[in-house]
């Protein structure tokens, strides 16, 4: 392990954008299609693994609700949370917020219960294993309707104790955040965070509707908002924080090489930058891969490495307190690290 690996897998920090879907290895999907004898269009892993080349967001969308075709029972989503939780711990995450895509599995007939069952034992079990700390965002699929994001909505209230937010996925052109206005006041209403991919493929028009109209408490990706000088310094302002993902922004062609990648640009303009995975499945690596390929071809600082840490913790749906707690241990870290 280089020093470079070294600190940043021992630099405490929290995933705030991880869709618990992308986390499908080939080698578990293959052995739930095995274990719930449900057919895959692929003939072994290193086919699965061959097929992930995607040319934008939805060739890439294709393929993981495919996959997730072999989640079927409460154990699956169990050992998928658990399988993901062990991989950010070894990366030395402290704390995850994780999304969800409840439409994906009630639309092919696995209950919500089913699937919310099987990932608070997979946080549970991560908890008492690793000392790893976790709540859930349930995403509602922006290329659906409405209608459909409140049936999901309507299906979650009896968890509302234990989802902490709900966020705003798949599809985005085509799809501005407007169409979910009332779900999101619905949801803010019952006392729900509120978070939205805007600005990964979409225009800055879809990130002034995330903040106007969803009244969003974190922006996901928001690349494109630096489009707009405005709105730049409007998100600086207001403390927004943007939870960016450097392999997933290769891997769907939204930079063409990680070298133009603007996360340095981001916290030179105060942004509110973190750094997260995503899909690690689909797009290469885990949390301390993302640092480590962004610190490499970015040639950031330990002080920039740190601030994105930091960002993470001051980002998160933790209490004051817990953040309090976390940005201590940061503290300890750098003061060691010398
Ligand atoms: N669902 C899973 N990953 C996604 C992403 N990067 N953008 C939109 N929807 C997603
Ligand atoms: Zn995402």
């Amino acid at each position: 392990m280089t020093d470079l690996d070294a600190f940043i897998v021992g630099l405490p920090k929290a995933e705030l954008h991880l869709h618990i879907e992308g986390s499908l290895e080939p080698e578990l999907m293959f052995e739930l299609a095995r274990r719930n004898r449900v057919a895959i269009p692929f003939a072994s892993v290193e086919a699965i693994r061959a097929a992930y080349a995607f040319s934008n967001l939805q060739d890439f969308l294709d393929i993981y609700y495919a996959g997730a075709n072999v989640l079927r029972t409460e154990e699956d989503f169990r050992d998928l949370a658990l399988a993901y939780f062990t991989r950010a711990a070894a990366d030395g995450v402290a704390h995850a917020e994780i999304f969800f895509d409840p439409q994906t599995h009630t639309d092919r007939g696995i209950p919500f219960d089913v699937v919310m069952r099987g990932l608070l034992a997979g946080m549970a079990d991560a908890e008492a294993r690793f000392g790893l700390t976790s709540k859930l965002i349930l995403c509602f699929l922006r290329h659906l309707d409405e209608d459909a994001a409140f049936a999901t909505l309507a299906q979650a209230e009896k968890w509302f104790g234990q989802i902490a937010g709900v966020g705003l996925d798949s599809s985005e052109v085509g799809h501005p955040p407007a169409k979910f206005a009332r779900v999101f006041a619905a949801a803010g209403a019952a006392g729900l965070k509120r978070v939205a991919h805007a600005g990964e493929e979409g225009p800055p028009a879809y990130i002034y509707e995330a903040l106007d109209l969803l009244h969003i408490d974190r922006l996901d990706h928001g690349n494109r908002a630096l489009e707009d000088a405005a709105l730049v310094e409007r998100l600086a302002r207001e403390g927004m924080t943007l939870t960016v993902c450097p392999l997933s922004n290769l891997k769907l062609c939204v930079v063409k090489d990680l070298a133009d990648h603007p996360i340095d640009r981001m916290l030179a303009l105060g942004l509110a930058a973190t750094i997260n995975s995503d899909d690690p499945a689909y797009f290469g690596g885990y949390i301390a891969e993302n640092y480590r390929a962004v610190a490499q071809a970015r040639g950031l600082s330990r002080a920039a490495l740190l601030r994105l840490a930091r960002n993470s913790f001051t980002g998160s749906f933790l209490t004051e307190a817990e953040k309090a707690h976390h940005l201590a241990s940061i503290d300890v870290y750098a003061a060691t690290q010398g």
